[in-house]
């Protein structure tokens, strides 16, 4: 097994063609033993002529419209194995001179799929019925001269194709997803049989070699991390620490004032670290801000003076020191990039001084081969905290983009639906945000939610009331700003709910679970706190889901004990058209 870990050549290249399935892929073909790496779909074919074998993801387009994402077609001309997955099949067919039919209703979900008896290697082993998973619209109605269809549903005449000798291949149905029930064995017979790989990644006992390679690059210098208390900092932080000691390894945690309760005492007990303590930095330069760009903008400028200031005053530019990051893989390529990559990459980069190590090669980035769960698996094997492991993930700027602000007082407006929040909140439609008002409802409830927003055009997201000291015709938006009193207020209502719902376990059984606290109440208590559990897999969407009524009982009660708190709802919206964030 001579893989490297920190710069690993991928034996199958999966080509993005949109959405999240590129991932899921390159991670299903990892879980095989075959280290998988996502390219930008129009990646010229020579500079992946070294790639054993290439996918082309699924993704949502179709191959009609003008911006859908393109192939190379020199991919098929060479007898490198291609797998062509939903999209990438039509891609296939239609690049090949095959014809890709537009679909009136589409397929989504199981389906039966009749796979014929082949010699085929794909296949091998794979004829018969079986279930499978679909999600799309257009299919291919001919398939490419020399290619057969070998395998069909009762919707869909050409689920699977074929042109052994040139070694390409499309499967409409999704290999990749758990509904496929023998979705793992035709990634395998594509990976080992058609491919010929060899085993190159082992998710265990990795952490050695991980350690040995930073000693090898790092050399005699040592390192220093800028750490944000988050999975990826942490564990690249312990890696280096393992691998070279604890003298040669720093790292400076910056202390906003916008962190959750008790963030900053977890992050007190890794070794080598201190803390920069900036509250009256980042505090004082937010005093009397209200417009959420202005926060995000301040804070962004704020953290690049900090790290200057760390980067001067501890002469980390000398050649004696190098820069550690805890990039991980879907933070390195272009097209996955979560929001939250783009934001800390953005930030990281406009910092000269970090700019300068980078640009110098002067950088470690132990996990950026790595996806979130193979490093949370690493983590386990450094025997650092579940609690710490698994904990949700939480934006750089902190609590100030949950601590919704107001220019003005306004009064709620009464609406046949329910009552309209002044309170602008961002949302999602199509590729651009919205920033629109909130409507609350009387119940909680999804269908009547959505239903409301898509009727709505002028609001974006719907919250229920569920516990309210006195009646929402009592209470109004107040004129506040990003206030140390109104930031303590958010973070002790979301450490109430962090509290419970770790006790009873509901943090598992959510992705993310922001606190919000709105401007919204009476002149006693002139907040409230917005409850926002969410589903997601990786942010990019996400579904409201609600929680038992005995546990949201709980967080009422205490909740709305609080000093300040005048009621407690609920946001009902799905992503899109609600971001996941508020602001
Ligand atoms: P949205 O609100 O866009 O959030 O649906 C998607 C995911 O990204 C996180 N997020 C951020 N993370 N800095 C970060 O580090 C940010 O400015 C930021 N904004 C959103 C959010 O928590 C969610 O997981």
């Amino acid at each position: 097994m001579s893989q490297s870990y920190l710069n690993p050549t991928p034996q199958i290249v999966i080509l993005d063609a949109g959405g999240q399935y590129c991932h899921l892929e390159a991670r299903k073909v990892r879980d095989l033993g075959v280290y998988a790496a996502v390219y930008p779909s129009n990646t010229p074919a020579g500079e992946i002529a070294f790639a054993k074998g290439i996918i082309i993801s699924g993704g949502p387009a179709s191959v009609y419209d003008p911006d859908s994402p393109k192939v190379d077609p020199a991919i098929f001309a060479h007898g490198q194995p291609v797998l062509g997955i939903c999209y990438g099949q039509q891609l296939m067919a239609h690049l090949l001179g095959g014809e890709v039919t537009r679909g009136e209703k589409g397929e989504y979900g199981l389906a039966t799929l009749e796979l014929d008896d082949t010699t085929d290697p794909l296949f091998s082993g794979l004829s018969g019925h079986q279930q499978i998973w679909m999600s799309h619209r257009d299919v291919v109605g001919a398939v490419p001269e020399g290619f057969s269809a070998v395998g069909r549903t009762d919707t869909c005449a050409v689920a699977a194709i074929a042109a052994p000798q040139r070694k390409l291949y499309g499967l409409q149905f999704h290999p990749e997803v758990v509904h496929t029930v023998r979705g793992m064995e035709f990634l395998s017979n594509f990976v080992f049989r058609v491919c010929e790989c060899v085993k190159d990644w082992d998710p265990r006992h990795r952490v050695p070699a991980i350690e040995q390679e930073i000693r090898d690059q790092v050399g005699t210098r040592s390192v220093f991390f800028f750490v944000s208390g988050g999975v990826d900092s942490t564990v690249a932080f312990t890696l280096c620490i393992r691998a070279l000691g604890p003298d040669r390894v720093k790292g400076v945690y910056v202390d906003t004032g916008l962190m959750r309760e008790g963030e900053t005492d977890v992050v007190r007990q890794l070794p080598g670290l201190t803390i920069e303590h900036a509250q009256e930095q980042f505090l004082g330069a937010l005093a009397g801000v209200t417009d959420p760009e202005q926060k995000r903008h301040i804070i962004g400028e704020e953290f690049v003076r900090v790290q200057d200031r760390v980067i001067e005053s501890r002469r980390l530019l000398e050649e004696s020191w190098i820069l550690g990051q805890g990039t991980i893989y879907p933070d390195t390529i272009e097209s996955g990039g979560t929001t939250n990559a783009a934001v800390i990459k953005t930030h990281h980069n406009r910092v000269a001084g970090i700019r300068k190590l980078m640009e110098s090669g002067r950088i470690v980035e132990p996990l950026k081969s790595f996806y979130k769960d193979e490093v949370r698996e690493i983590g386990r094997e450094l025997a650092l905290p579940a609690q710490l492991l698994d904990r949700h993930p939480f934006p750089g700027p902190g609590l100030a983009i949950r601590c919704l602000c107001s220019a003005v007082d306004a009064p709620l407006l009464t609406t046949p639906e329910g009552a309209i929040i002044p309170v602008n909140s961002v949302g999602v439609q199509g590729d651009s945000r919205s920033y629109a008002p909130v409507l609350a409802i009387d119940s909680l409830d999804h269908a009547r939610a959505t239903a409301l927003i898509n009727r709505l055009a002028d609001v974006n997201r719907v919250v229920a009331g569920v516990e309210l000291k006195v009646p929402l015709s009592g209470m109004q938006v107040r004129a506040c700003s990003l206030t140390p009193v109104r930031i303590a207020r958010l973070r002790c209502a979301d450490a109430i709910v962090r509290r419970v719902c770790q006790e009873s376990d509901y943090d598992r059984r959510v992705w993310q679970f922001p606190v919000i606290l709105i401007p919204l109440g009476t002149v006693e208590s002139p907040d409230s706190i917005v409850l926002r559990p969410v589903e997601s897999v990786d942010g990019m969407t996400a579904q409201s889901v609600l929680m038992p009524d005995d546990l949201l009982g709980r967080l009422n009660n205490e909740i709305l004990q609080l000093e300040g708190i005048a009621g407690v709802f609920y946001d009902l919206t799905h992503k899109p058209p609600g971001t996941i964030e508020w602001e």
